[in-house]
């Protein structure tokens, strides 16, 4: 059994100014355990990724991001969002998802058409105005990079959408609350290579404009389109770095071990 060292501390270590910053988080489902002590400051603007092997916790400590966990597990720590602990019990959950929003793995789009997809939260956040409606789902169709295949069949059904055009049309549904950071679980594993590559750019063009926190399992993925990435073992953050540091030189022998395929 190789021994990792569990004492770094990954906060202030780049100069940017953080979009989000977790303090000492503990998740717990029931009496088991499941994220140790992880403390990540993610800089505004870039796209981190979140790498390691199947249950090392990617999910779990994502979902805290946007307190997705409420109802199944316990979140211990702070997560610093804009001065505000989002983790604290006081805090309104459905302001939190309004600026922090997630993309899943598998497309869900509603069985409704591709503009009701859009306008459909925004309506329940008391957006009436057909004007603003019409401007809102233009503008995120085409930050999502689907508004030139999608633009002369706003009526039909999002269920006839390909599985890379309904990931974008989920994409561009979270874009459309004009969050501030965007969490997204494996958006591209249940796609094919090229709706893969398609989502990857778009996300690269949405860094302008917003935080980006992606899981990933693939490691080409995560060199391609990620500026930091976090290397999660066992529950625990073992190494967080420029992209281009952790996939050349990484410090730890477990994040090698990983990056390079070899887990024995
Ligand atoms: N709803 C849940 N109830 C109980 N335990 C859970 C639950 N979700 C996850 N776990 C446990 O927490 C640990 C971390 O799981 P998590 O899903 O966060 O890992 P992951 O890194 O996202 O894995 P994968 O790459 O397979 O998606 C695992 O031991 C898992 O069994
Ligand atoms: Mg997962």
């Amino acid at each position: 059994m190789k021994e990792y060292n569990l004492n770094e501390n990954f906060i202030a270590k780049f100069d940017n100014e953080k979009a989000i910053v977790t303090d000492s988080i503990d998740v717990f489902y029931g009496d088991h355990q499941s994220i140790f002590d992880v403390n990540l400051a993610f800089p505004r603007f870039s796209i981190t990724a979140l790498i390691g092997s199947s249950g090392s916790g990617k999910s779990t400590f994502l979902r805290c991001l946007n307190r997705m966990n409420d109802s199944i597990a316990n979140v211990d720590g702070n997560i610093m969002y804009r001065d505000v602990d989002i983790n604290s019990k006081k805090v309104n959950v459905y302001e939190v998802r309004k600026q922090i929003g997630m993309v899943f793995q598998r497309p869900n789009p509603f069985a409704k058409t591709i503009r009701d997809n859009i306008t459909f939260a925004l309506k329940k956040h008391g957006i009436k105005d057909k004007n603003e409606l019409n401007r809102r789902v233009e503008n995120s169709l085409k930050e999502a990079a689907l508004w030139d295949e999608v633009k002369d069949k706003l009526d039909n059904s999002a269920l006839s959408l390909s599985g890379g055009q309904a990931q974008r049309l989920c994409i561009a549904r979270t874009i459309s609350m004009q969050p501030d950071i965007l969490l997204l679980d494996e958006p591209a594993s249940a796609l094919d290579p090229i709706s893969t590559v398609k989502i990857e750019e778009t996300l690269k063009s949405l860094k302008s404009k917003y935080t980006v926190i992606i899981v990933t399992h693939n490691m080409q993925q995560a060199s391609r389109v990620s500026d930091y990435t976090a290397f999660f073992h066992s529950g625990h953050v073992l190494e967080f770095d420029k992209t281009a540091s952790i996939f050349t030189t990484p410090k730890m022998q477990a994040t090698e071990d990983y990056i390079s395929g070899n887990f024995g």
